[in-house]
């Protein structure tokens, strides 16, 4: 079967993608870009990839690239997505997919129109712990799920000037992505509060004052709703993604503290013999052999055979090498990729939507029909 021919964009995050799509059976490592020359050759001498470009433009006039994976800041994301899939390129993206509805709307239409693929690489729908929470619906162990609630809370003072004073919920992706991928739901409309005000300064680029945001979201043709919340500053609160999902049966919540193990709620029995520790299995094994070890391997490593500091992606729950492979796999079967254009776009537009809802007090706003 020929290799698809990858080039990765952003070799900050990205960089840590280079490796796995190294080794997977599918895929050819074929070029890298960024802007600063220094870097790009560090990165490119380290791993061996010949083609290295500073200019997007360029990259997407080189007819041997099949696919962009783009990992560059945020307000980048949908002008790239759209220069990709207009230059015939398939596109995987890092989150969110854009920062307006209006974007995302272009990037539905063109995939629509262009049949290339586009994935956003949700990394929170692909961690361990989602996989096994999944696995536990699947089979029946959480009985008949009844709700669901997810939070990302990340302290981003002295991050990039895209970061100070965005709206928590227009990065919302890691909460809203597993509440929706797990029973394959779909977000209909949406009611957020916000809570808190953040300091002046950082008020002042994006008009949002809000410390914390509060979304719940009902789901078409279910009898579900989520709760997720989200704080990016002036809040005091070590890093965290979460994930809870109540079942009839079992309940499981994720810890409060980085690394512990997940809790199990187990229903009818005595109360002290209610709760109990269990560890997310390892889902490597539905990976190829030669990307398997970078479920457990991360940025780390990358560090160290590069001499680069990276403050980014401590692996994210094992989720790298799922993402590549999913994507590949999407390609080479002919079929859509999860998440695909529409459904993060649906993710994404939640953000967006609760965001919108915050500022008129909590007011309920529909998701746009495109993504439903
Ligand atoms: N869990 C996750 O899903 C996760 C984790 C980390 C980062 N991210 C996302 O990845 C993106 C990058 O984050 P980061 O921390 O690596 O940022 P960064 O600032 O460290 O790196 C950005 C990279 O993009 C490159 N770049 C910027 N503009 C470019 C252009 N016009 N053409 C080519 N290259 C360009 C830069 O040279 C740099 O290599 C962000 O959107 C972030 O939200 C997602």
């Amino acid at each position: 079967m020929p290799k698809i021919n990858v080039a990765i964009v952003g070799l900050g995050f990205g960089a840590e993608f280079i490796p796995i799509y190294q080794r997977h059976p599918h895929a050819n490592m074929y070029a890298i870009c960024q802007r600063t020359r220094a870097k790009l050759d560090a990165i490119g001498d380290a791993f061996g990839v010949e083609k290295r470009c500073t200019d997007y433009g360029e990259l997407l006039k080189d007819p041997n690239v099949h696919v962009v994976h783009i990992n560059t800041p945020i307000p980048d994301h949908a002008w790239m997505s759209l220069a990709g899939l207009r230059a015939g390129k398939h596109v995987a993206c890092t989150v969110p997919m854009a920062t307006s509805i209006a974007d995302c709307r272009k990037i539905v239409e063109l995939q629509k129109k262009t049949g290339r693929k586009y994935m956003m690489m949700e990394t929170v729908a692909y961690a361990r712990e989602f996989l096994y929470i999944k696995e536990l619906c699947e089979t029946g162990v959480l009985g008949k799920i009844q709700f669901l609630q997810a939070s990302h809370q990340q302290d981003m003072d002295g991050w990039p000037n895209y970061w100070p004073g965005l709206p928590p919920m227009w990065y919302a992706t890691h909460c809203v992505g597993p509440v929706c991928a797990l029973t394959n739901a779909v977000a209909e409309y949406v009611s957020c509060f916000g809570s808190g005000t953040i300091r002046k300064e950082l008020v002042a680029k994006y008009g949002s004052p809000f410390a914390v945001e509060t979304t719940h979201i009902k789901f078409k043709d279910s009898d579900l709703s989520a709760r997720i919340y989200r704080s990016l500053f002036d809040v005091a609160r070590q890093y965290r993604e979460s994930f809870d999902v109540y079942g009839s049966k079992a309940s499981i919540e994720w810890p409060l503290i980085e690394h512990q193990p997940l809790v199990m709620h187990r229903a009818k029995l005595p109360e002290p013999k209610i709760p109990k520790l269990v560890k997310a299995p390892d889902h490597a094994k539905r990976l190829p052999k030669s990307i398997q070890r970078f479920t457990t391997k991360g940025v780390y490593d990358l560090a160290k055979k590069t001499h680069l500091s990276f403050t980014q992606g401590a692996g994210h729950g094992g989720s790298h090498p799922h993402l590549v492979h999913e994507f590949v796999s999407a390609i080479v079967e002919r079929r859509e990729p999860f998440p695909n254009a529409r459904q993060a776009a649906n993710w994404t537009c939640v953000g967006l939507c609760a965001h919108q809802s915050a500022l008129k007090g909590g007011a309920i706003v529909k998701l746009p029909d495109f993504t439903v």
